[in-house]
Order: C-alpha cells, then sequence, then structure tokens
C-alpha cells in the first residue's frame, strides 16, 4: 500500500476522498472530531499543492439529486474559516478548479453507491494522485472509496487512514497481550467481533446487554433482562475458551424508567429485576498489565446517569492505565465525548461501522483497493 508521505504530490492535481460524516442541526454542526481529523492530511496536501478537491459523503440521501439538508455547505464554511481562505463549493468532476475545492456530497452523484465504473473513472480521471483517508467508510465499496483507487493512476492512503491501520494492526497482529473489552446490546451483532477478538485476546470482559446473554449461559438468574436465548450455545461455546470475563456485580432495576438502580452479585438477580448496568471495580482490579486494551461498546445505558456507572467506571480506568488503549464505534466515541476527552486515550478511532468490520476479522474494500496499487 503506498502512504500519503512516500507519494511525489508536487504541484499535482489531487483528490481526497475524507469522511465528514458528521451530525448536523439546522446548519450547525454538533460535533467536529471528524473534521479536525481531516486537517492534517488537508494541511500536508496544501503545503505541497494548492490543487486540491477534498470529497466526502454526509448521511445517506438518495442517491441521482441534491438535497439540501444533506449539502456539505456547513461543512464548507467550517473549512473556510479554518483554513482561512475561500473554499468554492462544486457540483460537478467537470469544473474541478486548480485551486481548494470541495465537492458536494459525493452520495447526490448517480453510480457512487454501487461503484459504478463510469463515475469512478470520472473521480480518478479528475487528478493526478488519488489520496484515501476516509478509513471511517473504508467499508462501503463505492465509487468514492473503491472504484477511484482501483482507476487511479496513482493512490495512495492518507496520514489519517495511514493512522488508524497502524494502530489497529499494532494492537491485533503485532501484540501478544491483549485485553478486549465488549460492551454493547446484542452478541448477535458483536459476534463477529468477538468471535476474531477472542484469538487475538488474553482475555474478553463483557458488558452491557451482551454480558445478559453470557451470564445466563453461565447457568445466572438474569430475571427480566434483555438477553438474546438463540445466541446461548454459541456463547456457551466461546465460554469454554475460558477467556470470556463476566462481571460480578451489576446494577439491576424494575424497568429502564427507574430513577435508582440496586448493586447485586450476579447471584442475586431476582425475577422481576433487569440488569441495566455493570459494576467494574472488581474486574479492573484483576486486569493485569497489558500492552493493549482494545474498547468497542458501552457496559450499560450510558445515555441514562443511573445506568452509567460502569461505562464512566471504564471511561476513567482507561484514561489511567498504563496499556496502550485503542477505542472506536459510534456508541463509544459517543460515550468518550461525553464523560471524558477523546485526546485522553492512545487511539480513539474515527469509525463506527468499518472499526467494527475490522475487529471482525474482514477485508475492508478501501484497503483491498489500495493493496492493489
Ligand atoms: C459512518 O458514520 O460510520 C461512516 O461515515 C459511514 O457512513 P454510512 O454508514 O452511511 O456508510
Amino acid at each position: 500500500m503506498n502512504h500519503l508521505i512516500e507519494t511525489n504530490i508536487e504541484d499535482k492535481r489531487v483528490g481526497l476522498r475524507v469522511d465528514l460524516n458528521v451530525p448536523i442541526e439546522n446548519g450547525e454542526i454538533l460535533n467536529h472530531e471528524r473534521l479536525s481529523a481531516a486537517l492534517p492530511t488537508i494541511l500536508y496536501i496544501l503545503k505541497h499543492t494548492k490543487k486540491l478537491c477534498i470529497i466526502s459523503h454526509l448521511g445517506r440521501p438518495d442517491e441521482g439529486s441534491f438535497n439540501d439538508s444533506y449539502s456539505l455547505e456547513p461543512i464548507r464554511k467550517w473549512f473556510e474559516k479554518r483554513l482561512n481562505q475561500e473554499i468554492p463549493l462544486i457540483k460537478t468532476f467537470d469544473e474541478v478548479p486548480n485551486s481548494l475545492s470541495i465537492m458536494e456530497n459525493i452520495r447526490f452523484f448517480n453510480g457512487e453507491k454501487e461503484n459504478a465504473l463510469e463515475l469512478s473513472k470520472k473521480i480518478a480521471g479528475s487528478f493526478d494522485v488519488y489520496v484515501m483517508d476516509a478509513f471511517a467508510t473504508s467499508h462501503r465499496k463505492s465509487a468514492s472509496t473503491y472504484g477511484a483507487i482501483v482507476e487511479a493512476q496513482e493512490a495512495c492512503a492518507g496520514l489519517l487512514f495511514s493512522k488508524e491501520i497502524k494502530s489497529l494492526e499494532a494492537a491485533l497482529n503485532d501484540s501478544k497481550n491483549v485485553l478486549s473489552i465488549v460492551g454493547g446490546s446484542k452478541v448477535s451483532t458483536k459476534l463477529n467481533v468477538i468471535q476474531n477478538l477472542i484469538s487475538n485476546s488474553s482475555n474478553i470482559l463483557v458488558g452491557g446487554g451482551i454480558a445478559n446473554t453470557f451470564l445466563k449461559a453461565a447457568g445466572k438468574n438474569v430475571g427480566l433482562s434483555l438477553v438474546e436465548d438463540e445466541m446461548l450455545d454459541i456463547s456457551k461455546d466461546l465460554l469454554r475458551t475460558g477467556k470470556i470475563m463476566l462481571p460480578k456485580n451489576v446494577y439491576v432495576a424494575n424497568s429502564t424508567q427507574a430513577s435508582l438502580a440496586d448493586l447485586v452479585s450476579v447471584d442475586e438477580v431476582d425475577d422481576d429485576k433487569m440488569i441495566l448496568d455493570i459494576e467494574l471495580n472488581n474486574e479492573i482490579s484483576s486486569i493485569v498489565s497489558c500492552d493493549y486494551i482494545i474498547w468497542n461498546g458501552p457496559l450499560g445505558i450510558f445515555e441514562i446517569e443511573q445506568f452509567s456507572n460502569g461505562t464512566q467506571q471504564l471511561i476513567n480506568f482507561l484514561e489511567n492505565t498504563s496499556s496502550k488503549v485503542i477505542a472506536g464505534g459510534g456508541e463509544t466515541i459517543y460515550a468518550i465525548s461525553k464523560f471524558s476527552d477523546i485526546n485522553k486515550f492512545h487511539y480513539v478511532s474515527t469509525a463506527g461501522g468499518a472499526f467494527l468490520e475490522y475487529l471482525s476479522g474482514h477485508k475492508l474494500p478501501s484497503i483491498e483497493a489500495l493493496r492493489l496499487k
């Protein structure tokens, strides 16, 4: 795979695919982490050439027509302010200027979603070098994240993309001593992640609704807790590996509407109670020092104060551990920004779905395309 720092882009026409898919309400950007994360690559390219066109998607608009609510206009304004220069928002690859520009939402273009050859060639043909920096969209085989890389005269990974892969590879491939922490509501949506991580980790600590299914599989009474009964057999198989760490104490209540939660041992959950959060203290004290901790998924219903203890305890622990922490996934990133600061962590991926796909051991189309070059 070619990387941007090894690629000659001097005075060349560069197309840069980034992931600027951020929440916007009434034209106001609610979270600009992904915009800030795209800046180092943009600034690096601008040092070498002014002929840069930034390409991204925003949301999931219908293809083939312009839709004001998915326009990149608020993002254009944000970059104009940050870079202190005028940046036009352009609408076609027929008129890419020889100066910094932002292409309108690539998902307005016919053929983006289905990776159409015509659009891929059109994008690739507009530039001398195509830089892929949208790691968070690297699991989508679309024209701008796959076809354009394949069709490009020259293509390379941008600074963020290279950094994301390097961090994940270091944790998953190069390290022998990894603790994984997997939360979230359902075993079924994280099964591939757990199965892949189990071979790369010394232990996997489970939390959230996922822990309920494992606790039931381990023979515990979980009362009214959310459980996936169809996942019980596979959970028993995973427990037999001896690597799954279950919580010892949990927070229970009669419903998610309850204003208070009771802390009980996992052996004392009443029939009319549901587990809505876990207590992390005992588990954390048993974690011996490891090189890496990989974390995905909240450990309770962290959006509700009384069920956010486990997730907050984990975040406090991860902020202070000497292990390198790699965290990612949509809810995980949200929980970190709610209770802490992503800069306190060794590495927080910008990716949601792509992070999970990578942790699952699946091949990501953009990585595959870059490897072909
Ligand atoms: C994300 O937010 O996970 C990426 O931007 C990908 O968006 P998508 O799920 O709409 O393809």
